[in-house]
This record gives structure tokens, sequence and C-alpha cells, in this order.
């Protein structure tokens, strides 16, 4: 299908609600992470602004897109490992990005149908695309929540949280492919520590995150290019996303490259195309 651009752009039919349809602001002129990831990934929710950005970023980066693959890979298989493994049954996931198959819901409630999940992004266009996270199986539940991980308590108090998910049970809130867009750490380990805290014991924070240890310099230039295009984004070592998950258990096989988490034959890629760190961890 082509890629759009902004005349032709038509979301009346994917506005959940006539209010939000007033107040959407997609501020299309400018490059916006979840879009520039959905070009780069082949969907067609984008821009051309998105689109030059994306060009202008593998050019420097040209391993990203393998990259990109192997950590929508490694949500997959988290999803399904905390589903078949942990009897974890509710999933709160910040950062859900624009819906590519398989969405989380999907991967969980095929293991176990009565699975809830809560979806929370940021971005106006993501929201747009609600309904397409909403496909839940009758048995479960799924649901959509337009906040800011800036904001957990936001999170955690919505009445989309409350209709959804049980706090008395445990559940896994899963940051995938978001915190390398907050540089600074400690803003990061408090942001964990506020959605962690309220969530009873047996919990699990699933993360992964961008790194510059298996390719240096590509990922040095890549980071750059996407810093000229308005995107900030920071790589981090291992020692130090593996402190993202102070005062949590990590669990085996700890923070890996996320093709090495739970491999399985799609997993099977090159190390230095991979530049991203991944893991879960449990609450004690
Ligand atoms: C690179 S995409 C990752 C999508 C998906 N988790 C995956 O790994 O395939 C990052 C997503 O995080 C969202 N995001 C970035 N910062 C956010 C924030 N502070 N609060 C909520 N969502 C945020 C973006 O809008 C985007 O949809």
């Amino acid at each position: 299908m082509a890629d759009r651009d902004e005349a032709e752009w038509d979301y009346s039919s994917a506005v959940p609600a006539g209010e939000q349809r007033q107040t959407v602001d997609l501020k299309t002129g400018v490059p916006h992470s979840a879009r520039v990831y959905d070009h780069i990934l082949g969907g067609k929710d984008n821009f051309p602004a998105d689109r030059a950005a994306a060009a202008e970023i593998t050019k420097s980066w040209p391993n990203l897109p393998t990259s990109m693959r192997a950590n929508r890979n490694f949500m997959a298989r988290v999803a399904r490992v905390l589903a078949a493994d942990h009897g974890i049954r509710q999933f709160l996931d910040i950062g859900t990005g624009l819906p590519t198959a398989p969405n989380l819901h999907e991967v969980a409630q095929e293991v176990a149908p009565e699975s809830r999940i809560l979806y929370v992004d940021n971005d106006p266009i993501v929201l747009l695309h609600a309904r397409a996270l909403l496909t839940s199986s009758p048995e479960g539940r799924t649901m959509y929540l337009d906040a800011d991980f800036h904001d957990p308590e936001k999170i955690l108090a919505s009445e989309q949280l409350r209709e959804t998910l049980d706090l008395g049970q445990p559940l896994a809130v899963s940051l995938i492919a978001i915190v390398h867009f907050i540089a600074d750490d400690a803003v990061v380990k408090d942001l964990v520590q506020r959605i962690m805290s309220p969530l009873p014991s047996g919990s699990i924070l699933a993360l992964s995150t961008c790194t510059a240890d298996s390719a240096p310099e590509e990922v040095r230039v890549g980071v750059a290019a996407y810093n000229a295009n308005g995107i900030p984004l920071v790589a981090r070592d291992l020692a130090r996303v593996e402190r993202l998950f102070d005062g949590l258990e990590l669990i085996d096989p700890g923070v890996v490259l996320v093709n090495h988490w739970h491999a399985d034959e799609r997993a099977a890629v090159d190390d230095a195309h991979v530049h991203m760190y991944g893991g879960i961890a449990r609450k004690r």
C-alpha cells in the first residue's frame, strides 16, 4: 500500500470518540518517533517529514530496521513467556506504538484468552489507531489510554486502568523501546519506581532500550542523526541498562541483546545488527 501524505489522510473512521477528534493535533510537519519507527518497519501511518527523517537516519544507521524488527520480536517473545511460563494475565504496555502484527494482546491472548491489556501512548497518531489495539478476545479485555509515562500516577489512577486491570493481582509493565527517549537515567529510575511501587509482589517489569555496545560507531552516528531530526535518543551500555532494574530481581537470562532473550529461529541475526538490550525483572 502507498504511504500517506497529509492531503489524503482520513482518520474519521479511526477516532474512537467524537470528543477526541476535536483535540487531536498530529503535528505532521515534524518527525515523530512513533511514525519514523512505523515507516522503518514498513508501515503506512507516517507523513513526509517522518519519511525524510527516516531516510536520513537509516543512511547513517543501516542496521536500524533489523534492530527494530529484533526488538519487536523480543516484545512478542516476552509476552508469550510471561503468559505461558509466569502466569501473567494482565499487561500495562507503556509506549505502545502504532499497531504492528502481532500486537502484545494478540500474543498474550493466544496463550491465555482471558488476558487483559491496557495500552498507553502519548502520540496522537497512536490514539487514532487505538481501535486496532482494542480487538480483544471475548474472554479478555483491551483498553487504550492517551497518557505520558512522565506522569505514572495519572496512568495508575485512570478510569481506563481501573476498568481493565486489577492492581490486587500481579501484572507486567512493559516499557519496550521507550526509555531511550529519556536521556537522564535518574528520571527513568524514578518513573520505573513510581509505576512499580503500588503493584503487588510478583509483578514484572519488561524493558528494552537502545545500546551502542554491539556497534559503537554505527549507533553513535545514528543517534546523532535522530537528535539532528529533533528526536532525543540515548544509547546506554549494559551496566546502565541493568541499573534501570535496581530494586527488582532480574530473571534469567538477565539483560542481553534482545535477539538472545529466549531466542527462537526468528531471533537468528548478527549481534552487530542488534542495538537493543532487553530483560525482565520481578518485584519481590
Ligand atoms: C519506538 S516506539 C516503540 C513501540 C513499541 N513499544 C515497540 O517496541 O514496537 C516508541 C513509542 O513510545 C511512545 N512514547 C515515547 N515517549 C513516551 C512517553 N513519555 N509517554 C508515552 N509514550 C511515549 C511513542 O509515541 C512511540 O509510540
